[in-house]
């Protein structure tokens, strides 16, 4: 099963997908946190990605989408995906598409999940994030129990270099710029399902499991 998160920074994507992963028994694949993890590494991908994020701007498709067909082709994903990040032009979108049908696959599910530009703004200046499992929190809405340390693994959490809010702007305007257009592929395609991202994280989670599940008869 290949299910797809789409959404602006700040939406939810990686708080949602996390959870969503473990209940569905799915492998939680973030190009976000990859790329983050290349650099932490030093890697060639690392520091060209760099360049990149730090502006606020997309890592080029051609790097983009040679790491994630490598990384969806490994044995932890052969239940299947979420992609949390990925894809987020049109061309990864059609990438991602060809591969898959060459293996007899296809995405089954496109969530999109819709918050207003001002939460989104509110939801990153506020984001610390931990270092060991990529756990989001925030000051205010998911604040972790002991001030800068992760609830579940300890990790030390910070808050990432570009959520600072010239680089949120930046990020936003790329959002609406170049993956805007992908809601429009995929509902052409039947594949999207459109969730309101405000509210409880809980009562937003099983909004987006209600999504998925949709329509599907037999699926768990
Ligand atoms: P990436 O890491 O994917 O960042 P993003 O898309 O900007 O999204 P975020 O991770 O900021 O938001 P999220 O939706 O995951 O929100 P979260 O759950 O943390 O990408 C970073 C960069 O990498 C890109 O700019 C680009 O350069 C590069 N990149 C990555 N993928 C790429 C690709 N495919 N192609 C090219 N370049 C790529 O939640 C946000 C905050 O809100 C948290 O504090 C959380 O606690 C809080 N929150 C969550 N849900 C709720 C709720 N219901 N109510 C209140 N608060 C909430
Ligand atoms: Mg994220
Ligand atoms: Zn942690």
């Amino acid at each position: 099963m290949y299910v797809v998160f789409l959404g602006a920074p700040g939406a939810g994507k990686g708080t949602q997908a996390a959870e969503i992963a473990k209940d569905l028994k799915l492998a939680h694949i973030a190009t976000g946190d990859m790329f983050r993890d290349a650099q932490k590494k030093g890697t060639t991908l690392g520091l060209k990605a760099k360049e990149y994020m730090e502006k606020g701007q997309l890592v080029p498709d051609e790097i983009t989408v040679a790491m994630l067909l490598e990384r969806i082709s490994r044995p932890d994903c052969a239940q299947g995906v979420i992609l949390d990040g990925f894809p987020r032009t049109l061309a990864q979108a059609e990438a991602l598409d060809k591969a898959l049908a060459k293996q007899k696959k296809a995405i089954d599910d496109v969530v999109y999940i819709k918050v207003p530009d001002a939460e989104l703004i509110k939801r990153l200046g506020g984001r610390w994030i931990c270092r060991k499992c990529q756990t989001p929190y925030h000051e205010v809405n998911s604040p972790p129990k002991a001030k800068g340390v992760c609830d579940k693994c300890d990790g030390e959490l910070y808050q990432r270099a570009d959520d600072v809010p010239g680089t949120i702007k930046e990020r936003l305007k790329v959002f609406f710029a170049q993956t805007a257009p992908l809601i429009d592929y995929y509902t052409k395609n039947g594949k999207l399902t459109e969730v309101n991202g405000q509210g409880e994280m809980a009562a937003v989670r099983k909004k987006i499991l209600d999504a998925v599940k949709k329509g599907k008869p037999g699926r768990k």
